[in-house]
């Protein structure tokens, strides 16, 4: 078989559950995705992920979020669902995962703001399989904090810092994983690429 792009990855992903893919866009095309997340979070188009009778979760998570609507992405969406597209076909061939399709959205986490230990897949029918977060922030510094702390089975653990153009990938059903409150303000999209679920018969 011919080498592909994604077989670092794919292997690693293989290997440990988890990998980081430091160049899947342009710095060009992270940049206006940044632009984007922040002109829409400046016009309160993004939404509290805790609101109304769910506003026990602020404990839980601070973030807001915007979903990628699919038939109206904007161009810097676009080449993002492209790209993972790419990436979901590479990984559930490889893997045999049967990745049928992916769900996206921004999330933007305000200084002080975290998201406590958690998994992305609560039930064992859920169809997320892997998760994907690609981070947006120019010239993070690691003493801003903002980490994803991936819990590894070992107990031990990795930190990830969400500097622009960084792609985390981790299996969801596998990692709990948490995101620490940063100095400044945190944009990122988070991406889960999911199988077909096969609905109980009742
Ligand atoms: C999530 C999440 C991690 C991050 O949205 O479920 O865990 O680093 N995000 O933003
Ligand atoms: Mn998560």
């Amino acid at each position: 078989m011919l080498p592909h792009e994604f077989d670092t990855a794919t292997s690693a992903l293989a290997a440990n559950g988890w990998c980081v893919i430091p160049d899947l866009m342009t710095s060009t095309q992270t940049q206006a995705l940044a632009n984007e997340c922040m002109a829409m979070h400046a016009e309160h188009l993004l939404t509290p992920a805790a609101t109304g009778i769910d506003r026990a979760i602020t404990i839980l998570r601070g973030d807001s979020t915007r979903w990628f609507l699919s038939g109206a992405l904007s161009a810097p969406q676009q080449a993002f669902a492209d790209r993972v597209d790419e990436l979901r076909i590479a990984l559930s061939r490889h893997l045999m995962l049967g990745l049928v399709d992916s769900e996206s959205q921004y999330a933007v986490y305000p200084a002080g703001a975290g998201y406590a230990r958690h998994l992305d897949q609560l039930r064992r029918s859920d169809a997320r399989v892997v998760s994907a977060v690609f981070y947006l922030n120019a010239d993070w510094q690691d003493v801003e904090g903002g980490a994803l702390r991936l819990y590894l089975a070992d107990a031990s653990h990795r930190d990830i810092y969400p500097r622009a153009g960084t792609l985390v990938l981790f299996l969801s059903a596998q990692f709990e994983h948490e995101v620490l409150p940063a100095t400044r303000q945190r944009m990122s999209i988070a991406c889960w690429m999911r199988q077909r679920v096969i609905p109980a018969i009742h």
